[in-house]
């Protein structure tokens, strides 16, 4: 199977990083000699708790430690251009667990930072990806990556929402930007936390592909509660047999 580059999107709050983390394992199962990365592009961080990564190196330290080492000035856009050439370092800020590598976006502090997230983001994006078969992306909530073309190379587009109109009207948008700005194959919208199927008739999706619905899962929310890792959940559970229709439904198995 052809490179697949897995972007989660959607509203905030609607089950992203959960989904996310659980295509991880699935990828895991599935795909037990395939070299998998997952990144949290989201500022606001969340993946790594799912994955039970407890240390990390993020991109954005390793920007600061080029313009640290006198090799770009951070007001110009060399600290960018130097990082997608970085790629041995950030392969080495990537934490090697034992199935799969990870790399977190960090948190650049917004003022006198040219850098933005989502630029450093889309040079990674095309450093890095290349050498891993499966590369699973936690995205920040809304737009703003899809419409700053950081999610260019995405291959599959996978939109999630709750049954809310605000949920829906974000991944509707998100669809129509990514549409114009990035070169997917493949897309379709996840309804989580989808406890009435009656409801289903009322859900308008636009033009994007149904997938699935994932109900409510206690399991996952019990081990939410104690900070544990979506990798630990029951295969056979609720979040995990919903996160493999939906990568089977766009084609990943
Ligand atoms: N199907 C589900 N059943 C129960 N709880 C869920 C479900 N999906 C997500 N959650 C919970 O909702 C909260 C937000 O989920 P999260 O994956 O962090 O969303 P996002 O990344 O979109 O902000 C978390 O506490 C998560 O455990
Ligand atoms: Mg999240």
């Amino acid at each position: 199977m052809d490179q697949v580059i897995l972007a989660v999107a959607g509203k905030g709050g609607v089950g992203k990083t959960s989904i996310a983390a659980m295509a991880v394992a699935q990828l895991i199962r599935d795909h037990p000699e395939a070299k998998i990365l997952a990144i949290d592009a989201d500022p606001a961080v969340g993946l790594e708790t799912a994955l039970g990564i407890t240390h990390r190196c993020t991109v954005d330290d390793i920007r600061k430690q080029i313009v640290a080492a006198g090799q770009a000035d951070p007001e110009k856009k060399q600290a960018i251009a130097l990082l997608g050439e970085s790629r041995y370092r950030i392969l080495d800020a990537m934490v090697e667990e034992d199935r799969f590598a990870f790399l977190a976006i960090g948190r650049p502090e917004a003022a006198g930072c040219y850098c933005s997230v989502n630029a450093c983001l889309r040079a990674v994006i095309s450093a890095c990806s290349a050498g891993f078969d499966y590369v699973v992306i936690d995205g920040e909530a809304g737009v703003e990556q899809i419409n700053r073309r950081v999610m260019e190379k995405v291959t599959h587009l996978l939109l999630v929402t709750d049954p809310s109109r605000k949920g829906t009207q974000v991944v509707k948008t998100v669809k129509q930007v990514a549409d114009e700005l990035t070169m997917y194959e493949t897309c379709g919208a996840v309804v989580n936390r989808m406890n009435d199927e009656q409801l289903l008739g009322l859900i308008d999706l636009g033009d994007i592909p149904l997938l699935t619905c994932i109900p409510d899962d206690q399991v996952l929310a019990l081990s939410d509660v104690k900070g544990g890792s979506v990798l630990e959940l029951p295969e056979d559970g609720i979040l995990a047999s919903g996160v493999r229709r939906a990568l089977y439904a766009m084609g990943i198995n």
